[in-house]
């Protein structure tokens, strides 16, 4: 079943049905090898499933649950099976803000283990209308809770007692997370910004090639007329054969629509998509979630 969240719509099943588990993995041709996310209905059952909740996660779930914030903690090996968690010692929790959602998982009195609800390195979903689109009706109900506000998945934090590390950006900064824990250390884990450390991706699920949508996409500050014809003649193309479109100026706003502006159908005669971002883009943090997606998304940035 797929269900609703404030980021995007996830590919859900109860964490002790193994066969519902496996059927996620099959469905999305996701490998086994990259663990889901486990989602609670509140922080009682989120503690119910680590092995330990450190003052942090304390501090973070009263501040930002129900909301778009992963927490990675070390995970209780007796109630998290192995499928779920890729064999890792921790695992990811999550407590969605939809209120159709935490009804559900309230009631079962089980987590929903969820990733997103789309194909394996292919566009999220943050319509119901996007997953109807991926999956048949026959292998997956949609509980449609409208449209995602939020538009991006949750940012993911792994906590430990003395250190957080941001394993995937999103509307959460690293800045909301200081406000509430004060003097704290905030790594980055190793994301698409940084591909020269690939080696060391923690969190598997964040290669280079992700959110990719069904025509090469080109991005750039600057507008389409004014890139050179030579500039583009490196990925094959020519500005006649590039549709433009702009991206919001306001982050939130760029969030919640992006994956449907992945979505767009490019006209026939059209080769590929080119985005005008934002000039501030890659100096504010806010804007790291989304650039995070389209960097994954884009075959290239035009300087
Ligand atoms: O907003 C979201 O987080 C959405 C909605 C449905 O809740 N879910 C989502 O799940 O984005 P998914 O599976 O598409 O992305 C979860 C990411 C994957 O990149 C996975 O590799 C990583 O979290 N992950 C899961 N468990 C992990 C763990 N124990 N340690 C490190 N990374 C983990
Ligand atoms: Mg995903």
């Amino acid at each position: 079943m797929a269900i609703p969240t404030e980021t995007v719509y996830g590919l859900a099943a109860p964490i002790n049905e193994v066969e519902k588990l496996k059927r996620i993995f099959e469905l999305k041709e996701r490998p086994l090898f990259d663990p889901l996310i486990i989602h609670v209905s509140d922080k009682i059952m989120a503690k119910k499933y680590c092995q330990s909740w450190p003052d942090y996660a304390e501090k973070l779930a009263d501040k930002f649950w129900p909301g778009p914030l992963t927490m990675v903690l070390e995970k209780n090996e007796e109630l998290v099976n192995d499928l779920i968690t890729a064999g890792r010692k921790t695992v990811g929790l999550r407590c969605p803000n939809h209120y159709l959602s935490l009804d559900l998982i309230s009631q079962m009195g089980i987590p929903l283990a969820a990733p997103s609800a789309n194909k394996f390195t292919k566009t999220s979903p943050s319509k119901a209308d996007h997953v109807k689109r991926s999956f048949s009706e026959k292998d997956v109900y949609v509980l449609d809770g409208g449209d995602c506000e939020v538009g991006i998945e949750s940012t993911i934090v792994k906590v430990e007692h003395q250190k957080l590390t941001i394993l995937r950006s999103g509307m959460i900064t690293s800045d909301d997370l200081a406000k509430v824990l004060g003097d704290v250390e905030i790594d980055f884990g190793v994301t698409a910004l940084d591909d020269t450390k690939s080696e060391k991706i923690e969190s598997p699920g964040q290669y280079h090639k992700h959110y990719c949508p069904d025509f090469p996409l080109l991005m750039g500050e600057k507008v389409l007329e004014e890139i050179s014809d030579e500039d583009l003649k490196n990925f094959g193309f020519s500005k006649n054969n590039g549709e433009q479109r702009v991206l919001e100026g306001d982050p939130f706003v760029a969030a919640r629509n992006l994956y449907s502006l992945l979505r767009t159908k490019i006209s026939p005669d059209k080769k590929f998509l080119y985005l005008k971002i934002p000039t501030d883009m890659k100096q504010s943090e806010i804007w790291r979630g989304v650039l995070d997606r389209l960097q994954k998304a884009s075959i290239g940035f035009i300087e």
